[in-house]
């Protein structure tokens, strides 16, 4: 049985990463050491990350709303400002809700939320089969349903009209601006992750409009966006008959744009 990875290799991995460009090299060098279970496991996993794998596909993790959230090479890696969108859900949400994460990737968001508020019945889709694998391993445990298909299409009929949270961080990168992405999007992650057709806003577009007659009365749609995709974002919301507003943060550069059903509105 080989050994565990020595501290002593600490100085060496920072120095390797920090020619490589890594700009946190100490923490992740510490975040490697920590993960890897031999020195061989160590070496590989350094030379991956040298080689531009984004950290948390070499680690197999990401932190995320402070879980510790597996991540599949080839998933989409849970970003930082999505955090802000879930603290905005958790502040909608009654213990019991039916809360359904659309484009779940990871299913990130669906397990900070079901750790966030008491007995949420749990509901993740997402098109890409590696996506629906990767999920069902983070969301089994915290009793969630992952379903495999293209945004409502594969959702139990007997949802409709009863969720009380729609959650969604759909692609919505311009085509064009796909390029302009750092590589570990670029290269890493999968297209159908981050494409949103010509403004960005072709599925985000689809998911408001096919939401109302998913929401209970006075439930709420979260969608991720950018601050200036946030006005055509909260227009489609309106279109659909959602009562919109946009909120965001400045410290996590996070833009939710959240749709209301009215109570007493009919499907
Ligand atoms: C930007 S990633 C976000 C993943 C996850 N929500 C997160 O924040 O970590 C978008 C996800 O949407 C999925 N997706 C793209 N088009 C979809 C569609 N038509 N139906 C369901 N999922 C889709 C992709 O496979 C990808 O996992």
């Amino acid at each position: 049985m080989s050994a565990s990875p020595s501290l002593s290799s600490l100085p060496h991995i920072v120095t390797t990463l920090r020619a490589a460009g890594c700009v946190f090299a100490e923490d992740e060098a510490r975040l490697l050491l920590s993960t890897a279970r031999t020195p061989d496991d160590l070496a590989t996993m350094v030379d991956r990350r040298v080689r531009g794998l984004p950290l948390e596909h070499v680690l197999g993790w990401a932190d995320f709303c402070g879980l510790r959230v597996a991540v599949d090479p080839g998933v989409f890696v849970p970003r930082p400002r999505t955090q802000f969108l879930i603290a905005q859900a958790a502040a909608l949400a009654r213990p019991g809700a039916v809360v359904v994460d659309l484009c779940c990737g990871s299913g990130a968001m669906g397990l900070a939320l079901a750790a966030a508020v008491d007995g949420v019945e749990l509901h993740a889709v997402d098109i890409d089969p590696a996506a629906v694998r990767c999920a069902r391993r983070n969301l089994t445990a915290a009793g969630g349903h992952v379903h495999e298909g293209d945004l409502y299409e594969p959702l139990p009929a007997t949802l409709r009209g009863r969720v009380d949270l729609l959650i969604a961080s759909a692609p919505y990168v311009p085509t064009g601006a796909i390029g302009l992405l750092p590589p570990e999007a670029r290269v890493h992650e999968p297209r159908v992750a981050l494409d949103g057709g010509a403004d960005g806003l072709d599925i985000v577009r689809r998911v408001i409009a096919e939401a109302p007659p998913w929401l209970a009365p006075g439930g709420h749609l979260l969608v991720e966006t950018s601050e200036r995709q946030a006005a055509p974002t909260a227009e489609a919301l309106a279109r659909a008959g959602l009562v919109s507003r946009v909120t965001g943060s400045a410290e996590l550069d996070a833009t939710a744009v959240i749709g209301a059903r009215r109570a007493g509105a009919g499907a």
